[in-house]
């Protein structure tokens, strides 16, 4: 499995970053486009990288935030998989700034085969797009900072991931975690069947140092996880706190990484 960093939030010694995330994932003889941040900087990227976007076979919207999904529009199309709730108008509540996605769902249809699931997806027999992730921790998402419209608060139900299936175990790659890493990871393990963690990366909306890292640090810890890779959205207080419990290393746009 091979996961090339197109987007993230911190720039390489030659490709450019931008706050997103765009990961292209191979795995299972696929090519899979995870995100496309919010510009072209994945494809310019990507060209730097010297990664043909040509034959990507499906893209994965993680969620509808402008972050993750506004780099769609510089695609030609393709088989799109996302959660339904993605197209939904959203704002940030504290200034009502637009964090939703540029295009409507109606553009985006034009362009792409949509395949919008709350239930989880099987692309191959090794890779799933889990669908809405059921929230059952008790110190992951339990406030948001976004609202709709209609002012009503959202949670984002929309954010899912990837869970892929390795030889040595799951390996799930998050967009923002809107959901809860630990609440990502029980469901990819519910819908795969497979107990073992072999790897997180992605963004897990982990701030400060709070109960939420520090319960997260200890679930990774109890199941063993070897390869952990916290970026995107992820602050500093929390980074520090996952440096200094697994020496974790900063992901930059450029990396690539082989499992
Ligand atoms: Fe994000």
């Amino acid at each position: 499995m091979q996961i090339s960093i197109l987007t993230d939030n911190t720039a390489g010694s030659f490709t450019k970053a931008e706050h997103g995330l765009s990961y292209l994932i191979e795995h299972d003889g696929k090519r899979l486009l995870f995100d496309t941040g919010q510009s072209n900087m994945f494809a310019t990227n990507a060209g730097v990288m010297k990664i043909s976007l040509k034959d990507i076979d499906t893209v994965v919207l993680s969620h509808g935030h402008f972050d993750h999904g506004n780099g769609l529009e510089f695609l030609d199309g393709g088989r799109l998989i996302c959660h339904p709730g993605c197209f939904v108008k959203r704002y940030r509540k504290s200034d009502m700034s637009y964090i939703g996605l540029k295009m409507s769902k109606n553009e985006l249809a034009e362009r792409f085969d949509i395949h919008s699931s709350t239930e989880p997806v099987k692309i191959t027999e090794k890779i799933f797009f889990l669908g809405e992730i059921p929230r059952l921790t008790e110190f992951e998402s339990q406030t948001t900072p976004f609202v709709f419209e209609d002012g009503m608060p959202d949670f984002v139900l929309d954010d899912s991931a990837i869970a892929l299936i390795l030889p040595e175990g799951l390996f799930i790659i998050t967009g923002c975690g809107h959901s809860g890493l630990v609440n990502t990871v029980e469901y990819a393990r519910k819908v795969t069947g497979i107990k073992k963690i072999f790897g997180v990366m992605g963004g897990f909306h982990l701030k400060g140092n709070g109960l939420q890292t520090r319960e997260t640090i200890k679930y990774l810890k109890e199941n063993d996880v070897i390869h952990i890779y916290p970026s995107h959205c992820n602050d500093l207080p929390a980074l520090a706190a996952f440096y200094e419990n697994f020496g974790t290393g900063q992901v930059k746009t450029g990396n690539i990484y082989d499992f």
